[in-house]
């Protein structure tokens, strides 16, 4: 028996992260906007007490995005709706720092926490995609590192907002009158590079104190961003030895900033395909593979690099160089794109079906699939994993068969431990800075 936990979410992807895959004869071509497809896969995962429900988000679209970017949710709605139909699910979403204010954002997610009795978790991204300043009025899109430092700062915002009232600030005495108790408000004040912002906020202190908070992105300014300020971490490292060394840059990084190495919970975000046999998943793979054309395949690869056109190149030639390409957008996901390619003398053709129609890490019989999970948990790679099904009914094949082995095994729990997204990844209630208790 193992005393750690592993943790698990799932990614609620629609019509599927693949280009293609909504034409999968199993797939909801429409799931990506439609309410009962998200309905149906949060009470799948609290079925499977799953941790959370992860829901990614973007800015800014082309008629080259993939399918599921062109029409969906915005994650914070669609929340709020799954709040009302789930009961222990942490809802965990998307929104970016680069394009929002903190005032607005703290009032969102701390609504969040009170509607869904303390599940709200916040997944901080800086937005990778130029395009994105054209959506809000800008005229450049903030570069890397710039982005990273009005992160930092406005994290800083959004807490001390979180802070602005203690739990038993409001009395509610009809007696005397008095509404609230004056010495339990705090304003904030806060005077930055790139916010002024006075407070306090106007919603009370949230069931978990303040909502859990997830950092997506994996470049040093990324890592440090979150060992600064998060309580986990989605990353994606294509190898267990990647992934290690991940996990321990990180760990240690917490430690340099004052943190436990357990204030911060590393999680994999993976694909998975669940088979009777190895000949089952591997007709499962090609079914899906087989619908991606090499044309989507390009358009897929572009997106990372910021909508490069991937097109002008000859496709059975050495993978381009690129230069600076990428740099901007989703750098660490484009360094590993051009590492690799570099490593295995990939062609074109051949990187761009390695990006859209990558073999799912975990694949195999459910025994398979417990076993790499497990040695993953066990050797330091990850905390948990984000499951993101490989084709369209995998994630309730994962739930039914491979759930109940982790929690034979005593690596996943049978029930939830307690109420709040907090509760179930076990971490500390948050000190208020104002009080510092
Ligand atoms: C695993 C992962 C998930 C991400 N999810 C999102 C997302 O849902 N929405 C978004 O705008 N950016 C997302 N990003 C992009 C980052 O927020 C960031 O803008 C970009 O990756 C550059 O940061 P990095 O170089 O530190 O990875 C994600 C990045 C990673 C690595």
């Amino acid at each position: 028996m193992s005393t750690r936990q592993l943790r698990l979410g799932t990614m609620l992807h629609g019509a599927s992260g693949n280009m293609s895959a909504w034409r999968h004869p199993a797939a909801q071509a429409d799931a990506s906007i439609s309410f009962d497809y998200a309905r149906k896969i949060a009470r799948k995962a609290e079925q499977g007490k799953l941790d959370f429900l992860f829901v990614a988000d973007g800015l800014y679209i082309n008629e080259k995005s993939i399918p599921h970017f062109l029409n969906r949710f915005e994650p914070l709605t669609l929340l709020s709706a799954l709040a009302g139909v789930t009961e222990h699910l942490g809802l965990v979403g998307t929104v970016s720092t680069s394009y929002s204010e903190p005032f607005t954002v703290a009032r969102q997610f701390a609504s969040l926490d009170h509607l869904s009795g303390g599940r709200a978790g916040w997944n901080v991204v800086t937005s990778p995609l130029e395009g994105s300043a054209k959506n809000f009025s800008r005229q450049q899109h903030p570069e890397h590192a710039l982005r990273y430092r009005i992160a930092d700062e406005y994290l800083q915002v959004v807490k001390g907002l979180w802070d602005s009232w203690e739990p038993d600030a409001f009395v509610r005495d009809k007696q005397s009158g008095q509404f609230f108790d004056p010495a339990k408000l705090h304003t904030l004040n806060h005077h930055g590079d790139f916010f002024q912002v006075q407070g306090p906020l106007n919603i009370s202190r949230t069931p978990q104190g303040r909502p859990i908070i997830f950092q997506a992105g994996a470049s040093e300014d990324g890592k440090k961003l979150a060992a600064r300020h998060a309580d986990a971490i989605f990353t994606h490292q294509p190898t267990r030895e990647e992934a290690q060394a991940f996990y321990r840059d990180v760990k240690q990084q917490l430690v340099a900033n004052g943190r436990q190495p357990e204030d911060l919970h590393i999680f994999q975000g993976v694909s998975v395909i669940v088979g009777d046999d190895a000949e089952d998943v591997e007709r499962q793979y090609q079914t899906t593979a087989a619908l991606v054309s090499i044309n989507d395949a390009l358009n897929y690869l572009g997106r990372f690099f910021d909508h490069h056109d991937f097109s002008r190149y000859p496709l059975d030639q050495p993978f381009p160089d690129l230069g600076d390409i990428g740099q901007n957008s989703f750098r660490s996901t484009t360094d590993e794109i051009k590492r690799k390619a570099r490593e295995h003398g990939h062609t074109l053709r051949q990187a761009a079906l390695e990006a859209a129609t990558p073999r799912p890490l975990f694949h195999g019989t459910p025994e398979q699939v417990a076993d790499g999970l497990q040695l993953w948990f066990e050797t330091a790679a990850t905390d948990g994993f984000i499951i993101n099904g490989g084709t369209p009914d995998t994630f309730e094949r994962f739930v039914d068969r491979v759930v109940p082995i982790l929690q034979a095994r005593g690596l996943s729990r049978r029930d939830y431990p307690g109420k709040t997204l907090r509760d179930s990844f076990d971490l500390k209630p948050p000190v208020n800075q104002f009080t510092s208790q």
